[in-house]
């Protein structure tokens, strides 16, 4: 793929891209002088659709006229409302009918999981995850084996990437498992690092997790709508994720989760909405799951804060993952080569390789002897001219062109900001 340093290349990048209509299906951001942010940070908090807003107030609406009825007769009725995202959620997870849910939030749903899955037995008590993880990973995990009475400092194993790197190259884990396999319950690892945007080889940590007896879990709040994904195929125990970030389902939107159906017979945390439908307002007190991971919902869904992502899976069913992705790696290719071109005052913590990331490009800002918070004010200064991008402590700058919505002239207007601001913050 070869690449131009001007606006005219970017230009021409988005008049013959096949997706450029997609982004008018968004609600683009103003800055408080009311011009149009330049929004880079979609791996945080996806942009509205526009369509949210009418899904929405038809739930509004069928609420104020139908009032309890809605449950039935509503134009989505309600009680089967997951429904209406299963296919969008099998189409972005690559799971088989019955093993993706939408339900919960994230970490909830890591606890459910972790409830389920994390069985310590005989001398298999411990969890893998990275050092690093998210903070709410960690607390999941080190609370669950408070739980079972096992002490965090001796069984929660944190993989550290090797000295001088930012990432963990699978054969690290691999490694890792190898020696300490037997010891291992279960592991969990995100499918997209959420400070480094390293993406892992999923199927090849799950055939490792495996060989050695070990349960294997995703966090994919970095990977799901980023990258395709076949869950089902690559053997994956569990995986949670929320919607929020690619997803574009709103701030505290519904999250979701997978379960491979060879645990569909395994025990569930119970609850009603978990019970096979025909029978669950019977009310009896035996508890007969639904079919799937159907079983592991617990409660009623939380309608308002479901219909959005309706409308966001609406436009990846129509986009399609695998063009969507195509579209990324050259606009994050793009970004890459734009910003290789500052010199090591901004230095990539992101894999350079295109299988090794996904949208998400992270910006290692150098400091200087005499301004060792020059990062976070380049980041500042960048917020000073409308460029919405976030920042990770203690030096990391978080930009992702997202390319439901995202054009190449962004991704090169960024790169000048970015230039400019690191001359005028030597
Ligand atoms: C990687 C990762 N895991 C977990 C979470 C926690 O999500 P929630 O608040 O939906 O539980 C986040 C939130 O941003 C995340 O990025």
């Amino acid at each position: 793929m070869t690449y131009e340093p001007t606006l005219k290349h970017a230009r021409q990048r988005d008049e013959a891209d096949p997706l450029s209509g997609y982004r008018q299906r968004f609600a683009l951001p103003r800055d408080a002088n009311k011009q149009p942010s330049l929004f880079l940070c979609g791996h945080s908090l996806g942009l509205m659709p526009i369509e949210a807003r009418t899904l929405v107030n038809e739930e509004l609406d069928d609420w104020s006229r139908l009032a309890v009825l809605g449950h039935e007769h509503a134009r989505r009725p309600w009680i089967p409302y997951h429904e209406n995202l299963t296919a969008g959620l099998t189409h972005l997870t690559g799971a088989q009918p019955g093993e993706v849910i939408a339900m919960n939030s994230l970490t909830v749903n890591l606890h459910l999981m972790l409830a389920s899955f994390f069985r310590p037995n005989g001398r298999r008590t411990k969890i893998l995850i990275e050092t690093g993880a998210f903070s709410s990973d960690r607390h999941a995990v080190t609370s669950q084996l408070a739980w079972h009475n096992l002490d965090p400092a001796q069984h929660l194993i944190e993989l550290m990437p090797p000295p001088g790197s930012d990432s963990i190259p699978e054969d690290a884990i691999e490694a890792c498992l190898a020696k300490h396999g037997a010891d291992i319950a279960l592991l969990l690892w995100p499918g997209v690092q959420f400070r480094t945007g390293q993406a892992f080889d999923l199927p090849r940590i799950a055939r490792a997790g495996h060989l050695v007896g070990c349960v294997v879990g995703f966090d994919l709040a970095h990977s799901i709508g980023n990258m395709p994904l076949a869950l089902h195929d690559y053997d994956a125990d569990f995986a949670v994720w929320c919607s929020y970030k690619y997803l574009n389902a709103g701030p505290g939107a519904i999250g979701g989760c997978f379960v491979h159906e060879r645990h569909f017979k395994d025990s569930h945390l119970t609850g009603w909405w978990g019970h096979e439908e025909k029978t669950r307002f019977r009310m009896e007190p035996l508890f007969r799951p639904a079919n799937g991971i159907a079983a592991w919902q617990i409660s009623n869904p939380p309608i308002l804060a479901a219909a959005p992502l309706i409308a966001s899976l609406a436009i990846f069913q129509d986009a399609r993952i695998e063009r969507l992705r195509a579209k990324s790696i050259e606009l994050t290719g793009f970004l890459e080569f734009l910003v290789e071109r500052l010199g090591p005052d901004a230095r990539f913590i992101t894999p350079r390789g295109v299988d090794s990331r996904g949208c998400q490009i992270s910006i290692r800002i150098a400091g200087s002897a005499n301004s060792p918070t020059r990062g976070r004010r380049v980041f500042e200064r960048l917020g000073e001219r409308g460029v919405v991008c976030d920042w990770r402590d203690p030096d990391v700058i978080r930009v992702a062109p997202v390319p439901l919505y995202n054009t190449f002239e962004e991704v090169f207007r960024f790169s000048e900001h970015l230039a400019e601001v690191l001359r005028e913050i030597p």
